[in-house]
């Protein structure tokens, strides 16, 4: 499944969103869950700056609170930077707790420059899923 332009759109749209008075490096994520359904998140940032919320993961949490958790892709926008840049490690764990491997990634700093890819190629050898059963 390739992702669409209209979930990378999303991304990019929720980066207008970030409070990121501190980086001053504005991150939106949008997040495909199997309904069809498009859930968004941007980077919060923190005067205690080991409390900033990365858009991933603001993504994720807005869409579990919002009752999902079969999610499909996960599109990532990151406009002030000079290329594209992918999910921080934190951040890669956290998307393997509800993304199958196989789930589609993509992250771009502008429209026309997106790298392409999936959480398992992003987070290999994952572990421990079973604990949660
Ligand atoms: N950030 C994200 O939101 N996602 C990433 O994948 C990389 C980093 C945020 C955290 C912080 O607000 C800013 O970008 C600079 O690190």
């Amino acid at each position: 499944m390739e992702i669409s332009e209209k979930l990378f759109s999303a991304a990019w749209d929720a980066a207008r969103n970030s409070y990121s008075p501190y980086s001053k490096f504005r991150v939106g994520a949008a997040i495909l869950c199997g309904d069809g359904s498009i859930i968004t998140g941007t980077n919060v940032e923190n005067r205690s700056f080991g409390l900033t919320i990365c858009a991933e993961r603001s993504a994720l949490v807005a869409a579990v609170s919002a009752g999902r958790q079969d999610f499909k892709a996960i599109a990532i926008a990151t406009p002030d930077a000079s290329y594209a840049v992918s999910p921080c490690g934190a951040c890669r764990q956290v998307l393997t707790e509800f993304f199958p491997p196989d789930a589609q990634v993509e992250f771009g700093n502008k429209p026309e420059n997106r790298v392409h890819c999936t959480i398992g190629a992003l987070m290999p050898y994952d572990a421990l899923h079973d604990l949660a059963h």
